[in-house]
């Protein structure tokens, strides 16, 4: 049995010790907002946050997260999107598929917990693991910038 904290609940789960995260919380615990891409830390669909840093779900094995660290989730983020990320996709129209944009949006929130008011090459540093192949790369960027209340 494993206990994780996820979007600040205990959760006690029998699951297979060498299980990624993400399939933990896709599969498991049927939070689905993490996306599974690559699988091998190329793209940054599955990002969540442990403990605030942004981390590669589908790579890291849920035991090595079960440690009293505490997980997030893009549906922990807020309980009804008003996180200011968010906010922000939402008001510039952000996402086209969508795909990739829960592991943006996890990316982004790290971002600003950090640094709060970032630099375009902050920006690009910290979403440079984050790959979308709709291209929304600008609208990304300005949201990042609204969110910090900087455009
Ligand atoms: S699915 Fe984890 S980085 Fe692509
Ligand atoms: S919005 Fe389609 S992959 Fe990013």
């Amino acid at each position: 049995m494993l206990t994780l904290n996820i979007n600040g609940k205990d959760q006690e789960l029998d699951v297979p010790a060498d299980m990624p995260l993400l399939w933990v919380l896709r599969d498991v615990v049927h939070l689905t907002g993490t996306k599974f891409g690559c699988g091998m830390a190329q793209c940054g669909a599955c990002t969540v946050h442990v403990d605030g840093a942004p981390l590669r779900s589908c790579i890291t094995p849920a035991t090595a997260v079960s440690h009293g660290q505490k997980i997030l989730t893009i549906e922990g983020l807020s309980t009804d999107g008003s996180h200011p990320v968010q906010q922000a996709w939402a008001e510039l129209d952000v996402v086209q598929c969508g795909y990739c944009q829960s592991g943006q949006i996890m990316s982004a929130a790290a971002l600003l917990a950090k640094i709060p008011q970032p630099t375009d090459s902050d920006i690009d540093q910290a979403l440079s693991g984050n790959i979308c192949r709709c291209g929304t790369y600008p609208r990304i960027r300005a949201a990042v910038k609204r969110a910090a209340g900087m455009g």
